[in-house]
């Protein structure tokens, strides 16, 4: 069996671990960052066709980490690490050439790590992953930062790979997995794709959030959710839309009929009568 298969505590799917492995395969760096170790699975990966790693994670990797002599293990907050890493990599004239973002997963996480990435001297001519693009709060993250205005950016895609929809305990109807890849200091700056936006293809995650919240909503109703109800789901979301859809016309509709009346010359001229009613009722409470 290929290791891709391996049961192995490796939090990406079989995919992303070949796909992870493919761009190692052609990059293979002098230097390499990764930004979420946990269990170490990402980063065996990347030591094995890296000349030298920086793991930087907020817990300590498990002990036989320490076996792979290429890799440097800093243990805290990207946040304070990784602009250190940086400077230091920058100090001994050293380019990184690949990193894999998969730390803190908030959107102001990822944002500063991209930052951080983005301003530093050390980041040139670098391929940059990023694990789970396909989720809500990384996806925010990288929107905060203007990419098309970043002049070492040559390569963009948020896409690269799609992530899934889990229907699991843990991660019930969350979204999560999938790369982007950002290249930087490529000869040419063809392919940006700022927000996402590909003029060729719908992006995953536009087609299946909607569908996420279709199911979730399902569940509030207290109907079935589940890999045979998207359909299901749809339906109902749809019936929704077409009920406030209805419900709107029919609302524009009583608003032109109303004030068909109340711009009408007999409105106008039925005025005194009202405003009589109107002092006639007040005089009686
Ligand atoms: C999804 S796991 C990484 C999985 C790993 N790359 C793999 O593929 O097996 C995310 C890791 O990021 C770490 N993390 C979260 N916030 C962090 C931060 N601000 N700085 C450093 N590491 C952080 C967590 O401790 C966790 O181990």
């Amino acid at each position: 069996m290929i290791s891709t298969f391996d049961i192995m505590p490796w939090q990406m799917d079989p995919g992303e671990r070949a796909a992870l492995e493919g761009l190692l395969c052609q990059i293979r760096p002098n230097l390499s960052i990764e930004i979420g170790t946990a269990d170490g699975g990402s980063l065996r990966s990347i030591a094995q066709y890296s000349g030298h790693v920086h793991s930087v994670d907020l817990a300590a990797p498990p002990d036989d980490i320490n076996e792979l002599t290429n890799v440097t293990v800093h243990t805290g907050d990207s946040h304070v690490l990784l602009p250190e890493v940086l400077a230091q990599s920058a100090r001994d004239g050293q380019n990184v050439d690949f990193v894999l973002v998969d730390g803190d997963h908030t959107p102001d996480g990822v944002e500063r790590d991209t930052r951080d990435l983005l301003a530093s001297a050390a980041v040139n001519r670098t391929v940059i992953v990023f694990h789970d693009t396909m989720n809500d709060a990384v996806r925010a993250g990288l929107a905060h930062v203007d990419i098309e205005a970043e002049p070492k950016v040559t390569h963009y895609d948020p896409d690269f790979l799609a992530g899934r929809l889990h229907y699991r305990s843990d991660l019930h109807h969350q979204l999560w997995g999938g790369f982007g890849v950002m290249v930087l200091g490529a000869a040419s700056r063809s392919s940006i794709r700022p927000s996402g936006v590909d003029p060729t293809a719908y992006a995953t995650y536009d087609l299946v959030a909607p569908v996420r919240d279709a199911l979730v909503a399902q569940e509030r109703n207290g109907d079935p959710s589940g890999p045979s109800w998207v359909r299901h789901a749809l339906r109902l979301s749809r019936a929704g839309d077409d009920e406030l859809l209805h419900l709107r016309a029919e609302l524009a509709e009583l608003q032109r009929a109303f004030d068909e009346v109340t711009t009408s010359k007999s409105w106008r001229l039925t005025a005194p009568l009202r405003a009589t009613a109107r002092l006639m009722r007040n005089g009686r409470t």
